[in-house]
């Protein structure tokens, strides 16, 4: 088990392009399962939650070759016999289930094992089988797995998918899936409109999808087709990744460029750092990978500013904890809030072991800045609260010792390198204990 070694204090600059998007990657691979013909997914980042995936589609007949270095992965589904997710593979990775709605449209049946509990609180599942369940598919739980049979086929219905906390990522992906091959229209209501949806429903159009979007209104009409076709598709680039490596310059009072990025995936973080008194010019280059934003923060005070993470357009719940490791260096008194994971704080204790000023309320989290963080061991729990521990590390004084960073290399890949490249001071070496 590594851990990640960082001296804090420096400043970094230069560019940092950031890798694809593994929210888009993970259910673009799992898409591969609606078709007999070859998928190419492009732009695919080397993280762990992607071999993890391409492993659980080897168990479900699909042969995945990923090339690392050209970031690519040619899928081809040879056997289409199992339908079987196991708990084995599901628990290292919830968004397993994203394998769930292909499954059930072309194969007509699934059991893939529930995902379980998770550090960042309850993940429920119910919009994903209340949708496949209107689609007219058997739904049930049997000893730990959601079992689902289609034998005669879907059917296109009229599916709201609204939940308690907005809309549903993964959720939105599932029951899309099962429409584009379920008979006759679906229309899609209250529909998760993140940029990783946006681009999975691109890709599904490739494949011979015929669906057409009304995104302002969270609609999606679906009009099924008997079969689908392969696609070479390339996911964007990676919004969380970018807000990581920005939040990372504004903690650290570091003027860097982020490239690889479409600026107007991520307009709500960038006007919330903007906020803080940070510079962020949006670049405009010819080609995607020129494109993003220069991020000035030297010499620059930080204001103290309130973050509520909301579904899309809103701030990412998965930059919230990135954004409250910055708070840290900010003049004043925050409020940070999670509306669509309340209880995504299990970051708090391993902040305050840096000496910040941050306590846990009901509504998430007070900070007080700007806190004097003195490096110390940490721990890593769950990916972004990993993330938001090295944003710390690089702005407090002296080493950090940031235990179990497996988490992070499940989303960031490359990370010790990119920081590396930035000037940062940093590195991974084999942990002496193992936890
Ligand atoms: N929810 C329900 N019922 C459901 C599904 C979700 O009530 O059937 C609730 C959840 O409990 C949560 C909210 O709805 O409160 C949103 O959950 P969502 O289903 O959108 O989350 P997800 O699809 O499981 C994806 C990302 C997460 C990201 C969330 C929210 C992937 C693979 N994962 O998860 O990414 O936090 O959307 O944007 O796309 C991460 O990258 O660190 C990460 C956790």
């Amino acid at each position: 088990m590594d851990r990640l070694v960082i001296q804090g204090g420096k400043r970094l600059s230069g560019s940092v392009t950031v890798s694809g998007a593994k929210n888009a990657v993970l259910p673009a691979l799992a898409a591969s399962l609606l078709t007999d013909q070859p998928c190419e997914i492009r732009r695919v980042p080397a993280v762990r939650d992607v071999t993890t995936m391409t492993r659980l589609l080897g168990t479900l007949g699909v042969s995945a070759e990923q090339d690392l270095e050209a970031h690519s992965c040619k899928l081809t589904a040879m056997d289409t016999r199992p339908c079987e997710a196991s708990y084995h593979l599901v628990r290292q990775m919830r968004a397993s289930i994203c394998v769930l709605g292909p499954l059930v449209a072309r194969r007509g049946k699934a059991r893939v094992a529930l995902p379980g509990g998770c550090q960042i609180g309850h993940r429920p599942i119910d919009l994903h089988l209340k949708g496949l369940a209107a689609l007219g598919a058997d739904v049930r739980i049997e000893r730990g797995d959601v079992v689902v049979d289609s034998p005669s086929g879907l059917k296109g219905t009229v599916i709201d998918l609204a939940g308690p906390q907005g809309p549903t990522v993964t959720g939105t992906c599932n029951v899309l899936s099962a429409a584009v091959l379920a008979s006759g229209r679906s229309i899609l209501r209250n529909v998760a409109r993140e940029p990783e949806v946006v681009d999975f429903m691109r890709l599904l159009r490739a494949m011979g999808a015929r669906i057409d979007a009304d995104w302002p209104a969270g609609i999606l009409t679906v009009d099924g087709c008997s079969e689908l076709g392969g696609a070479s598709h390339e996911v964007i680039g990676d919004r969380i990744e970018a807000a990581t490596w920005a939040a990372a310059a504004a903690a650290t009072g570091s003027d860097i460029r982020i490239l690889g990025i479409e600026p107007n995936t991520a307009t709500a973080t960038f006007d919330w750092l903007a906020s803080l008194g940070v510079g962020v010019d949006v670049l405009d280059g010819l080609h995607s990978d020129e494109t993003g934003w220069a991020i000035t923060a030297f010499g620059r005070e930080l204001r103290a500013a309130d973050v509520v993470a909301a579904p899309y357009p809103g701030i990412p719940t998965d930059t919230q904890a990135q954004f409250a490791a910055v708070l840290t260096q900010a003049n004043g008194k925050s409020a940070v809030n999670d509306t669509v994971f309340p209880d995504r704080f299990g970051y708090i204790g391993e902040l305050y072991r840096l000496g910040a000023d941050i306590r846990r309320v009901p509504t998430g989290a007070i900070i007080n800045g700007p806190a004097n963080l003195i490096g110390a061991d940490v721990m890593a729990s769950d990916l972004r609260a990993s993330a938001a521990l090295v944003i710390a590390a690089l702005a407090a004084e002296g080493e950090t010792v940031i235990r179990r960073i497996y988490h992070l290399d499940r989303g960031y890949e490359t990370l010790d390198a990119k920081l590396t490249a930035l000037g940062a001071v940093a590195h991974r070496e084999e942990d002496e204990y193992r936890f």
